[in-house]
C-alpha cells in the first residue's frame, strides 16, 4: 500500500518505519525534504521517500495526519484534493494540556478541513512508543477507530492488526471526540500518574 505520512514527528517516524519495514511503500510529508536531519529516518525506512506535504499526498492510497494540534487545520488544508484517500487523523487536540474548547472534536474538525478524504481517527489513543512496539505478551493492545466510511476503517483496521494492534471500531466521525478524551486519559496515566509509556489499554471480550 502507499503511505504518506505528513509529519515526522513521535508518531509520524514511528508509524512510518513500522510500515516501511512491512513492505509498505511509505513517503514522509515534510516541510524540508532533503534536510539532513531526515537521513536517518529514511535510512530506517526501508524503500522510503520524503516530500513536501502535498506531494506526498498525492495518489497514494492512504495519508497519516501527525502534526501537533496549533498546526493540524492549515497541515490538513494544505493537502489539496485527496482524491478519495483515506485520511488517518492521528491528531490529538490538545490546548494547554486539555482537549480544545473550540471544537467538538478534532476529527470533525480534521474532515471539515480536508478535500475529498475519507477520514478514520486512529492512533490517537495510545503512545507512540506503542506504535514502534505493539507486543504486550499475549494480549494485544486495543487500537480504537472511528469513522462513518466502513471500509475505509476496515483497511485503517488492517494496518493497525498488521503493527500487532487489536482494532476495535468505536463507531462514526462523532466518537473522535471520545477517542480524544480516551488519549488524555493515556497521557494522564504514562506521565502525570507516573506508569510511563510502556502501557496500552485493552478490551476483554466473552
Ligand atoms: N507522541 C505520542 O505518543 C502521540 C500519540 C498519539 C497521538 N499523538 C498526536 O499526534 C500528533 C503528533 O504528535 P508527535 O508527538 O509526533 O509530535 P512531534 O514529535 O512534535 O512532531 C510533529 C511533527 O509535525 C511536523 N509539522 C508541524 N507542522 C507541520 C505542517 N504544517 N506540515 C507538515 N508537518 C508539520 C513537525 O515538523 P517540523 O520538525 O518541521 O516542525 C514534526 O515533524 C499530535 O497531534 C499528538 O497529540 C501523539
Amino acid at each position: 500500500m502507499k503511505i504518506a505520512i505528513i509529519g515526522v514527528g513521535n508518531v509520524g517516524r514511528a508509524l512510518g518505519q513500522a510500515w516501511a519495514t512491512r513492505g509498505h511503500e511509505v513517503v514522509y510529508g515534510v516541510r524540508d525534504p532533503g534536510a539532513e536531519r531526515h537521513r536517518a529516518l529514511l535510512e530506517a525506512s526501508p524503500g522510503a521517500s520524503s516530500a513536501l506535504p502535498a506531494e506526498a499526498a498525492a495518489g497514494v492510497d492512504v495519508v497519516v495526519l501527525a502534526t501537533p494540534w496549533a498546526s493540524t487545520l492549515d497541515a490538513a488544508r494544505a493537502l489539496g484534493d485527496l482524491g478519495g484517500a483515506v485520511l488517518v487523523d492521528a491528531t490529538n487536540p490538545l490546548v494547554d494540556g486539555d482537549v480544545d474548547p473550540g471544537v467538538r472534536s478534532g476529527g470533525e474538525a480534521v474532515a471539515a478541513a480536508v478535500t475529498d478524504a475519507r477520514l478514520v481517527k486512529a492512533f490517537n489513543a495510545t503512545g507512540s512508543a506503542n506504535m514502534a512496539d505493539a507486543s504486550y505478551g499475549a494480549t494485544r493492545p486495543m487500537l480504537p477507530l472511528a469513522g462513518d466510511d466502513a471500509a475505509a476503517k476496515t483497511l485503517v483496521a488492517g494496518l493497525a492488526a498488521e503493527l500487532g494492534f487489536d482494532p476495535v471500531d468505536c463507531g462514526g466521525l462523532a466518537a473522535s471526540r471520545e477517542l480524544e478524551h480516551l488519549a488524555l486519559t493515556w497521557i494522564r496515566l504514562a506521565y502525570a500518574l507516573g506508569n510511563g509509556p510502556g502501557i496500552a489499554f485493552a478490551l476483554l471480550r466473552r
